[in-house]
């Protein structure tokens, strides 16, 4: 039984078979292809912290595969009144295929998978966003080709999402380019030896954007960091990613940001809206990916059809 709990969890050829997967995914859901390979299976979602994109995506996505899902909040929950979570995992994975989870410590997720009969998916913690990041490799491949060689330039905090992407670069070899203001540095606690090689940090996030093929940003507050907002907006006034910053990047770069965005934050709406952002795509991505991931981990390997 297999786990999706950070990045690194999959070999880049169960990438490449995912990608195929989601390829072949999208253009039947672009065909109104009824495609049920998982009917009668249920995915139960875990959400303790808020979700637009990763609500939405998996539950459309499981009722798509023929599925259906349950919705579970810390507050409407037994979670809520201090269930220790290791309960919650023996009962739940009894009773569904599939879970996902969102939640705060990456230690919370790792403790329902141990004790999980069933595979578990992170749906972000405050360590790691891995379902983000493959719609976010995906989608970069659809556009420009093969991101191996490539330089994805990482501008603002050193969050969940950072860590995922250098996960991703040791994974698909390609540079990770960081500049995050002081204090805000990647957790290097969570850095493995061989995936070093791959992260240049840089204090000047122009010069981390120079000749980059992606550009991408994240809000400067992420969700349980939210009193530190004020402070944060000072510290991180230096790091926007307007049209100046895309003007140093390769002409044919694309902009991606996970959303929600904070435009006048992180980034300008020019650049939000403007020709080189996939955001919405990226955003649309997450469906067709997650859906190619609850297929694998559910049935394996499947014939291509
Ligand atoms: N990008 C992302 O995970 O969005 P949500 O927080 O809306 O799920
Ligand atoms: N880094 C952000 C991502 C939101 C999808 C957060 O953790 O809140």
């Amino acid at each position: 039984m297999k786990h999706f709990l950070q990045f690194k969890d999959f070999t880049r050829e169960e990438f490449e078979y995912l990608f195929e997967r989601t390829r072949l995914i999208k253009a039947m859901f672009k065909a109104y292809t009824i495609y049920h390979p998982l009917k009668d299976r249920m995915l139960a979602m875990v959400f303790e912290k808020q979700s637009t994109r990763t609500r939405v995506s998996f539950e459309a996505g499981i009722h798509q595969l023929g599925g259906s899902s349950i919705n579970l909040t810390t507050g409407e929950t037994q979670l809520g009144r201090g269930e220790p979570i290791e309960d919650v995992a023996r009962v739940i994975s009894r009773m569904v295929d599939l879970v996902m989870i969102r939640t705060f410590d990456q230690s919370i997720i790792e403790r329902f998978a141990a004790y999980s009969r069933v595979p578990v998916i992170n749906g972000l913690t405050n360590q790691y966003h891995p379902c983000q990041i493959l719609a976010d490799v995906f989608t970069y491949i659809e556009h420009r080709g093969s991101i191996t060689g490539k330089t994805v330039a990482w501008i603002g905090d050193g969050n969940n999402m950072c860590s995922t992407w250098l996960q991703a670069a040791a994974i698909f070899d390609f540079r990770l380019h960081v500049a995050a203001p002081e204090g805000y540095a990647v957790n290097t606690s969570l850095i493995a030896p061989h995936e070093l090689p791959h992260l240049t940090t840089f204090a000047d996030p122009m010069e981390a954007a120079r000749n980059a093929d992606l550009v991408t940003t994240d809000v400067w507050t992420s969700m349980g960091f939210e009193s530190e907002t004020d402070e944060r907006k000072r510290d991180f006034v230096d790091f926007q990613v307007d049209a100046e910053m895309m003007s140093v990047a390769r002409h044919d770069a694309l902009f991606m940001h996970c959303l929600p965005a904070h435009r006048g934050e992180e980034v300008s709406a020019e650049v939000l809206e403007g020709p080189q952002s996939v955001v919405w795509d990226e955003a649309e991505n997450r469906l067709h990916a997650q859906k190619a991931l609850m297929e694998y981990l559910i049935l394996g390997q499947v014939a291509q059809h």
